[in-house]
C-alpha cells in the first residue's frame, strides 16, 4: 500500500500522514480562527475610542462588525467540524479494515495466544480511542491554537509589556506536564490492560453461556468475572483520582493567571502605559491564549488512551507472525494426490513437544484414508498442517508433487472442503451459511448441496425454508441438522479433497446414519481424509492409518488390521464390549 497512514510508528505521524485528506478541514478551522482573532481588538477600539469622544453611534458599529465576526467563525466551525468527522469516520472505516485484513494473514501460531475478546477489544473499542483523540486534536487544540496565536499576536502589539508578563508565568503549566502526565499515563494504561481482560474474560464466558448454566458453574463464572469487573473498577477509581486532582490545579493555576493581568494591568495603567481598553481587551482575549494550554491538558487522558490504543493496534498490524506462504502456484483443480514427507511439527505454543515425528505418508488421489488413535494423538493436526495453518518444524508436504511453499497456500484451501466436530454457523439464512464457501452459487448448486448431505428435507420443513435465519452459532437447530448444513458448505465447492475431522462423533444414531449415507455419496471421485472416533465411519476407507503420539503405529484396511491383531484390533474390541466406541 503506498503512503499508508499506519505505517507510521507514533499517533501524531499517523495524523501527519493524512494530512492531504484533512487539508479541507484544516483550512476551514484556520478562517475560523482569523475570523473570531479581532474580537479583542474591537473590545478595545469599543471602549478606548467612542468612550473618549462619548460616540454611542461608533459603539454600534463596532458591535455589528464583532457579531460579523462571531457570524463567520459559527459557519467556519460547524462546517470544518463537519468537514473533519466525515475525513476521520472514513479513516477509521479503512483502520477497522486494516485490522480484519491482517487477521486473515496472522498464523495461527499467534492467534492461538490471543483471546478473542482482546482481539475485538482492538477492532473495536481502540479504533473508538483513536478517533475521538483525533477528533477533538482537528476540531478542538487546532482551532484553538491558530486562534490563541491569532490573539496572541493582536495583544502583543497592543501592549506587549503585560504580554511579556503573562508569558512569564505560563511555566506554571510545564510543571504540572512532568509532574501529572507520568500518572496519567500509568493509570491510563492499568485501565486499558485491565479492560482487556474484563472483555476478554466476558467474551469467554458469554459466548460459554451454554456450558457453565449446564453444568451448574454460574458461581465459579460469576467469581472470576467479578474479580476482573473490580480491578478494572479500581483503576477506573484511580483514573478519576488523577484527573481530579490535575482538574483543580488548572483551575486554580488560572485564577492565578487572570490575578496576575488584573494585578499587573492595573499597575501599568497607573505609571500610564496601558488604556483601559488594552486591560479589557487582554481580560477578554486572556481566556483565548490559554485556551490551548488548557486543553492540552484536558487532552492528555485522551492522548494516552488513543496512544494505548494506536499502540495496540499497531501491534497486531506489525505482528511478524503472519503465515510464511509466499508461493504463487495455482491449477485449475489439484488432483488430490497428498504426501508427507517426513514431518515433524511442534506448536509454537510448546516448542519442545513434538506432536508429529517423522511422518512419512503418501495419499493417492482419490484414496479415502482413515486417521485413527486416541485423542491428542495428532489427527487435527495432520489435517491443520495440510491446510497450512502451521508450517511443519521440519520436513514438507507436497500436494500433487509440488511443496507447499509454492503453491498459493489460499487458493489451496478453496480446493480442499473442511467438515469439524462442532460447526459454527454465522448468523444468516441457512442458504447463506451453505453458500458461505461459494458466494456466487446458485439455488439450484445450493438446493443439490443440501439434497446430497441429507439436509434438504429437514430444510423445506422449517418455516422459511432455505430463508430461515439461524442463529449466531445454530442454536436452534440440532447437532445432526448443523451438521448437515456444514456438509452441503462443503460439498457446495465440489472440492477435490475433502476433510472429515470427526464430523459424526457428535452425533446420534439416526442422525450419524444418514450423515454417513451422505457422506458415501459424496465420497466418490475425491480424496477424502476421515478422521474418526466411531468405527462405522471408516469400515469402508481404503487405507486406516493407526496414530499414537504423532507416530504411525499400523496401517492398512480394515481386514487386513484385525487380522494382524494389533493396536487397532483391541481398539475395536474394546469398542464393541463399551458401546461401539473407540476407546479414546
Ligand atoms: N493450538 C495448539 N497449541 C498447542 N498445542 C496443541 C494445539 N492444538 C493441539 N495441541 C496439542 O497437540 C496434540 C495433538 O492434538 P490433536 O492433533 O488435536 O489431537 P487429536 O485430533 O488426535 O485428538 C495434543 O497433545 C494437543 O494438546
Ligand atoms: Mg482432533
Amino acid at each position: 500500500m503506498q503512503n499508508d497512514p499506519l505505517e507510521q510508528g507514533s499517533l501524531l505521524h499517523y495524523l501527519w500522514a493524512t494530512r492531504r485528506r484533512l487539508r479541507r478541514g484544516v483550512i476551514l478551522a484556520l478562517f475560523r480562527s482569523l475570523a473570531a482573532a479581532p474580537g479583542p481588538w474591537i473590545f478595545q477600539q469599543i471602549v478606548d475610542g467612542p468612550l473618549k469622544h462619548s460616540d454611542v453611534h461608533g459603539v454600534f458599529v463596532l458591535s455589528a462588525c464583532f457579531i460579523g465576526c462571531m457570524l463567520a467563525h459559527y459557519v467556519f466551525s460547524v462546517w470544518g467540524a463537519n468537514e473533519i468527522a466525515k475525513t476521520m469516520s472514513q479513516l477509521m472505516v479503512e483502520m477497522r479494515s486494516r485490522i480484519f485484513f491482517r487477521l486473515q494473514f496472522l498464523s495461527f501460531s499467534y492467534l492461538d495466544g490471543q483471546k478473542t475478546g482482546r482481539l475485538l477489544s482492538k477492532y473495536a473499542f481502540d479504533t473508538q480511542k483513536v478517533e475521538g483523540l483525533l477528533t477533538a486534536v482537528l476540531n478542538q487544540l487546532l482551532p484553538n491554537l491558530l486562534m490563541s496565536i491569532c490573539v496572541f499576536a493582536t495583544l502583543a502589539w497592543l501592549n506587549w509589556k503585560l504580554m511579556l508578563i503573562l508569558l512569564l508565568v505560563l511555566p506554571i503549566y510545564t510543571v504540572a506536564k512532568y509532574y501529572f502526565f507520568g500518572r496519567i499515563k500509568r493509570v491510563n494504561t492499568e485501565a486499558r490492560l485491565a479492560q482487556e481482560k474484563l472483555t476478554g474474560t466476558a467474551s469467554e464466558y458469554i459466548s460459554a453461556l451454554r456450558l457453565v448454566r449446564s453444568f451448574g458453574e454460574e458461581k465459579q463464572a460469576e467469581q472470576e468475572l467479578d474479580r476482573s469487573s473490580e480491578s478494572f473498577a479500581r483503576t477506573r477509581v484511580d483514573q478519576s483520582y488523577v484527573s481530579a486532582l490535575f482538574g483543580t490545579y488548572v483551575y486554580v493555576g488560572m485564577q492565578v493567571m487572570s490575578l496576575i493581568v488584573v494585578a499587573g494591568g492595573t499597575i501599568l495603567a497607573i505609571h500610564g502605559q496601558l488604556t483601559i481598553g488594552t486591560l479589557l481587551a487582554f481580560m477578554a482575549g486572556f481566556g483565548y491564549i490559554i485556551a490551548p494550554v488548557h486543553m492540552f491538558i484536558g487532552l492528555s487522558e485522551p492522548y494516552f488512551a488513543a496512544q494505548e490504543g494506536y499502540t495496540s493496534i499497531k501491534e497486531l498490524i506489525d505482528s511478524r507472525y503472519v503465515e510464511d506462504w509466499h508461493g504463487k502456484r495455482r491449477e485449475k483443480r489439484i488432483r488430490g494426490d497428498i504426501v508427507y514427507e517426513d514431518v515433524s511439527f511442534a506448536y509454537p505454543s510448546a516448542p519442545e513437544k513434538f506432536v508429529i515425528r517423522h511422518l512419512k505418508l503418501s495419499i493417492r488421489p482419490g484414496e479415502h484414508i482413515a486417521f485413527v488413535g486416541p485423542s491428542g494423538s495428532g489427527k487435527s493436526t495432520l489435517a491443520n498442517l495440510l491446510l497450512g495453518l502451521y508450517a511443519p518444524t521440519s520436513g514438507r508436504i507436497l500436494i500433487d508433487g509440488v511443496p507447499q511453499s509454492e503453491w498459493d497456500m489460499r487458493w489451496i484451501r478453496r480446493q480442499l472442503s473442511v467438515v469439524m466436530q462442532d460447526s459454527l454457523l454465522l448468523s444468516g439464512s441457512v442458504g447463506d451459511n451453505i453458500r458461505f464457501a461459494k458466494p456466487e452459487a446458485t439455488e439450484a448448486e445450493v438446493l443439490k448441496a443440501a439434497q446430497q448431505s441429507n439436509a434438504e428435507e429437514f430444510i423445506l420443513r422449517m418455516a422459511d425454508g432455505f430463508k430461515t435465519p439461524v442463529g449466531e452459532r445454530g442454536v436452534s437447530l440440532s447437532g445432526g441438522q448443523r451438521q448437515r448444513i456444514a456438509i452441503a458448505r462443503a460439498i457446495l465447492r465440489n472440492p477435490p479433497v475433502l476433510i472429515l475431522d470427526e464430523a459424526t462423533s457428535a452425533l446420534d444414531y439416526e442422525s450419524e446414519r444418514l450423515i454417513q449415507e451422505a457422506l458415501d455419496r459424496l465420497s466418490e471421485g475425491r480424496t477424502v481424509i476421515t478422521i474418526a472416533h466411531r468405527l462405522s465411519t471408516i469400515r469402508n476407507a481404503d487405507r486406516i492409518i493407526v496414530l499414537r503420539d504423532g507416530d504411525i503405529i499400523e496401517q492398512g484396511n480394515f481386514q487386513s488390521l484385525l487380522a494382524q491383531g494389533g493396536v487397532f484390533a483391541e481398539l475395536i474390541s474394546a469398542q464393541s464390549s463399551d458401546g461401539k466406541f473407540l476407546q479414546s
